[in-house]
């Protein structure tokens, strides 16, 4: 069941993902070389409880953590841990914050110093892959067009799409209805219309769209361990226009020359 949200639900949305921004932004100063995930983990969670929120991920059917860690090779739910960013490493870290009962979904893929160019390059194209989806959600199109979007920009490239995982509905609940994959066919899929908020997080691998999960039950990784990155934004329809409610400009503030 989708629900659509009233001018009000929807202001409610922009602050929670204002403040789901603003946590991205105060980790993009934290990501550095030789940082733990564990410390950045620390600095999200005050970070969330300072700012009035709630890490939404925190316990989620028992995940352990506030913020979802993506080193190289792992898609999507890494849990923090000791280890130690490096040289040449990208990591993404993925967020939803509740704030008065509404959540914001986001991820940014940050480079640590100088990743090989191919591992900038899949960067640069998965972020360009959520602006393209972006672009396709309009008012009167349907799922499958946003889908389609992401892949077809992806595959011709010559990268490719995880299957397993998509983008989402996303309100009072983290998860709602509709899923929203990236890949699939135009013109297929629930009619985009007013009122809908989405999560659309292209996932994307430099090797083969295989992936597999770990013994813990949740750190997803590619097969061939090669590297994968992953953008999401939350948007909302509203007035007939899409409204981009998460913003990458404290990271950008923050990153600046580094910016992708
Ligand atoms: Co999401």
């Amino acid at each position: 069941m989708i629900y659509l949200k009233t001018p009000e639900e929807i202001e409610k949305m922009r602050k929670a993902c204002d403040l789901t921004s603003r946590v991205l932004g105060e980790i993009a100063s934290h990501v550095k070389e030789g940082v733990t995930t564990n410390h950045i983990e620390m600095i999200a969670r005050e970070f969330i409880n300072d700012n009035g929120g709630k890490a939404s991920c925190l316990g989620y059917g028992g995940f352990p953590a506030a913020v979802c860690y993506e080193v190289n090779e792992t898609v999507v739910h890494g849990f923090p841990s000791n280890y130690a960013l490096r040289e040449g490493d990208v990591i993404g870290t993925d967020v939803v914050v509740e704030l008065d009962g509404f959540h914001g979904d986001m991820c940014y893929t940050f480079a640590i110093g100088e990743p090989a160019p191919e591992v900038m390059a899949l960067l640069r194209t998965t972020k360009e892959a959520l602006y393209k989806g972006i672009e396709a959600c309009k008012e009167g199109n349907r799922i499958g067009d946003i889908s389609n979007a992401i892949q077809t920009y992806c595959e011709s490239r010559g990268y490719s799409v995880v299957r397993e995982m998509c983008g989402h509905g996303i309100g009072k609940s983290m998860h709602e209805d509709p899923e929203v994959p990236n890949y699939g066919r135009r013109r297929t899929g629930a009619l985009i219309r007013e009122g809908m908020c989405l999560a659309i997080e292209p996932m994307i691998n430099l090797g083969a769209r295989n992936v597999v999960i770990e013994i813990d039950g949740w750190t997803c990784r590619t097969r061939d361990r090669k590297p994968s990155a992953h953008y999401e934004h939350t948007v909302a329809i509203v007035d007939g226009e899409t409204e981009v409610l998460t913003t990458f400009d404290y990271v950008k503030d923050v990153l600046k020359e580094r910016y992708i």
